[in-house]
């Protein structure tokens, strides 16, 4: 039996679809447990870039059978895109599962989330507008539509019952909307998403996994943006963490193995909150240059700082981390001194290691200074062609994190990956 999870330590965007796609190989099934379209997860190989939302990504390889988990939500207009893209690309993607438990992120979802997010004005989340926050409302408030019943016989009835609630709620807010076109596609694209294999995941997962198969869970966001451990309220609203491949899958803890913690070898984060790292100055300007830190989702600029070392630590407990995985190392080349936070100062100028509950919007960072390299790391083609001061680096993060890194990441394409 051999489950194991790949997720971000950070604020998403880690690199997780490159390397999920770099491991499939290794797997008989993928699968996503939380989040939606939100996600946007980029893979890069043989000349094709493709950014993916809510199918994950060993999509792009034979043999391999892809499951959306019950935790994922799912907007069926966004689902076909990603179906009619991928395939104009010319990949079988008939062997693509769907749980049936899996919640629909209705047209009303979205309208609301906008809505939330507009009355919130300056303290907005800065969500992704994918309708998340009022989708996972309903799981939660049981009101939810699911995959599984589009193909009942009353489900024009559930969603009447579900939208009629929602246009009520609208009413609270300032908000305009016109919904009928959002509805008609909506309703479109519902036969792409019924012609695929509606399925008791977690009971296809539990004979798989006795038959000897392994599965590999893909993680969205990360794990600050987890609802329970992130920074809330500026979070997302799922469980981002190892336990919620357990909740989103039907898996047990007990049947996870390895849990793969990715993070940037920098940090970057979109939307509002915390980032006591963050940088405003020309060496976040290089970081969000040369690291092209814009949303796979929404284009969004990408706030980009330092590595945090308090946080990284923090989200490799959580998790249980076995490896670790540095990505985007090459976009530190040609920084002179690399810093790394390795502690806060709260506003009482007191020494603090970990994430606190309170005053998390004014920690101050306390940096060790690292001497970084010139060389550019995209054209390396080993790990020994790297610089010493790259070695140093990955050496000090490991002393501090306490976990082996296991792959270094140095560009965006599948082979621009080195294994330690
Ligand atoms: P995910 O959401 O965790 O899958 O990550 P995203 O796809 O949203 O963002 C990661 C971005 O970095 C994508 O544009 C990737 O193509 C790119 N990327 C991944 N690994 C590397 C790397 O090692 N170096 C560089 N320069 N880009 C990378
Ligand atoms: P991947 O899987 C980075 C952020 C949004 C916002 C907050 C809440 O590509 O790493 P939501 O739409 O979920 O209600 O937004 O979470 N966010 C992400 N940031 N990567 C993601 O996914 C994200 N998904 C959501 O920017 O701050
Ligand atoms: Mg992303």
């Amino acid at each position: 039996m051999k489950v194991d999870v790949l997720l971000g330590l950070q604020w998403g965007d880690e690199g997780k679809g490159k390397i999920v796609d770099v491991l499939t190989k290794n797997y008989d099934i993928i699968a996503r447990f939380q989040g939606g379209p939100n996600a946007g997860h980029t893979l890069e190989f043989d000349g094709i870039k493709h950014v993916l939302h809510t199918i994950p990504s060993g999509i792009f390889h034979k043999g391999i059978t892809n499951l959306i988990g019950n935790g994922v939500v799912i907007d069926p207009v966004i689902f076909e895109n990603e179906i009619n893209s991928i395939n104009k690309l010319n990949f079988d993607i008939s062997e693509l599962l769907i749980s049936k438990k899996a919640h629909l992120i209705l047209p009303t979802h979205k309208l609301l989330d906008a809505a939330s997010e507009k009355a919130k004005g300056k303290n907005k989340i800065g969500s992704t507008l994918k309708g998340i926050g009022p989708t996972y409302m309903d799981k939660t408030g049981r009101n939810g539509l699911r995959v599984g019943d589009v193909n009942t016989s009353n489900f024009n009835e559930k969603y009447e019952k579900l939208k009629n609630k929602h246009i009520e709620l609208l009413k609270f807010y300032d908000f305009e909307y016109n919904l009928e076109e959002l509805e008609s596609i909506w309703f479109k694209s519902l036969d792409t998403l019924k012609k695929f294999n509606h399925i008791d995941s977690e009971h296809y997962i539990h004979e798989a996994l006795k038959n000897g198969k392994k599965l590999l869970a893909e993680g969205a966001q990360g794990t600050l943006l987890d609802i329970d451990f992130g920074s809330y309220p500026f979070v997302t609203s799922s469980n981002t963490i190892t336990a919620g491949a357990c909740t989103g899958l039907g898996v047990a803890p007990n049947q996870i193995t390895d849990v793969f913690g990715i993070f940037k070898a920098y940090c970057t984060r979109v939307g509002s909150g915390p980032f006591p790292t963050e940088l405003y100055d020309e060496v976040g300007e290089h970081l969000g240059r040369v690291g092209n830190e814009f949303g796979a989702t929404t284009g969004r600029a990408r706030r980009c700082g330092w590595i945090d070392l308090p946080a990284l630590k923090y989200a490799i407990d959580i998790n249980g981390v076995t490896q670790l995985m540095m990505m985007k190392s090459d976009v530190l080349s040609g920084i002179n001194k690399i810093k790394v936070c390795t502690h806060y100062l709260n506003s009482n100028n007191e020494k603090i290691d970990y994430l606190p509950f309170e005053d998390n919007e004014n920690l101050t960072p306390v940096y060790d200074e690292i001497d970084g390299w010139k060389k550019n790391l995209m054209k390396i083609n080993n790990l020994e062609e790297a610089p010493i001061q790259v070695h140093n680096y990955i050496k000090y993060l490991e002393n501090h994190l306490d976990v082996p890194i296991k792959i270094i990441s140095v560009g965006p394409d599948r082979k621009q990956t080195f294994f330690r």
